[in-house]
C-alpha cells in the first residue's frame, strides 16, 4: 500500500494563507508522486476546507479535516457534519488528536463515536493516539497505548484494512523538534499495528507523528510498520513539505 502523509495545518493558517499555502504545493508536489507510492492529504482548518478542496481537485493531492461530529445532523452547537464533510470530497479525518484531548477534553467515548459516524460516512478516520513524557519514562508506554486503542475502537466494525488509520504521536514529540528514535517509532508502531489487529480483525495502517521534517522523514518511511507520516509544523512550509514527499 502507498505510503500516506498527512498534512495537519491545525489552526496555524488563516483563509487566505492556507489557499496560497494550498496552490504552492500543488505547483511543488509531483502532478504524480514518484512511483505512485505516496498518498498526500492536506488537513487545513474548517473555514478554508472548501476553497482547499476546489484548489486540490483535478491533482492527486486529497482533502482531510482536523475533526468530525459524532453525528450527521442535529443539535451539535460549532460542530461540522461528517455528512457534509464527505460531500465536500474529504477523504479522511483525523480524531482524537491530543491537542482536541487536552485543550478541549476530548475524551474516549466521544472520539468512538466520533470514528463511528466518520466510518458510517464512508470517512476514514485517522485515530491518534500517543503518551506522555511520564507515561513514557515509567516504562508505561504500552500500556497506556493499548488502553487508548482499546477505549477508541470499541465496537468499530471496519470492512477492509484501508478503511481506519491509526496515529502513534507521542504526546512529548509533538511540535517540540524531538522526534523519537526511527527504530523506537518501528517497535511502537508494531505493537500498535498488532494490537489494532486483534480488535478490528484488520492490519490497519499506523503512522508516526510528531516533529517530522525533512530531514528525518526518510528514515521514519523506511521504518516496516511505518505507513507514513502526520506532518505539523513541517507541513506548513511549501518548500520543506514537497521535500517529505
Ligand atoms: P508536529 O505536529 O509535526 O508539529 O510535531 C504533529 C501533529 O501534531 O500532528
Amino acid at each position: 500500500m502507498k505510503k500516506l502523509i498527512i498534512a495537519n495545518w491545525k489552526m496555524q493558517r488563516g483563509y487566505r494563507e492556507s489557499l496560497s499555502l494550498a496552490k504552492e504545493l500543488v505547483k511543488k508536489l509531483p502532478k504524480k508522486t514518484p512511483n505512485g507510492a505516496r498518498e498526500i492529504v492536506l488537513c487545513p482548518d474548517y473555514l478554508s476546507l472548501s476553497a482547499v478542496g476546489d484548489i486540490l481537485k483535478k491533482t492527486t493531492l486529497k482533502l482531510g479535516a482536523q475533526d468530525s461530529a459524532p453525528a450527521d445532523k442535529g443539535a451539535y452547537t460549532g460542530e461540522v457534519s461528517p455528512a457534509e464533510l464527505k460531500k465536500l470530497g474529504v477523504k479522511y479525518v483525523i480524531l482524537g488528536h491530543s491537542e482536541r484531548r487536552r485543550h478541549l477534553r476530548e475524551e474516549s467515548l466521544l472520539i468512538n463515536a466520533k470514528i463511528k459516524a466518520a466510518l458510517a460516512r464512508k470517512l476514514i478516520p485517522v485515530l491518534c493516539v500517543g503518551e506522555n513524557l511520564s507515561q513514557k519514562e515509567g516504562g508505561l508506554a504500552k500500556k497506556f497505548l493499548n488502553e487508548e486503542l482499546r477505549q477508541a475502537l470499541k465496537g468499530v466494525k471496519i470492512k477492509t484494512a484501508a478503511d481506519l488509520v491509526i496515529a502513534y504521536e507521542p504526546l512529548w514529540a509533538i511540535g517540540t523538534g524531538q522526534p523519537i528514535i526511527p527504530l523506537e517509532a518501528e517497535i511502537i508502531n508494531r505493537f500498535l499495528t498488532e494490537r489494532a489487529a486483534m480488535i478490528l480483525s484488520k492490519k490497519v495502517r499506523v503512522l508516526y507523528g510528531g516533529s517530522v521534517d525533512a530531514t528525518n522523514a526518510g528514515e521514519f518511511l523506511k521504518q516496516k510498520h511505518v505507513a507514513g507520516l502526520l506532518v505539523g509544523g513541517a507541513s506548513l512550509r511549501a518548500a520543506e513539505f514537497s521535500k517529505i514527499n
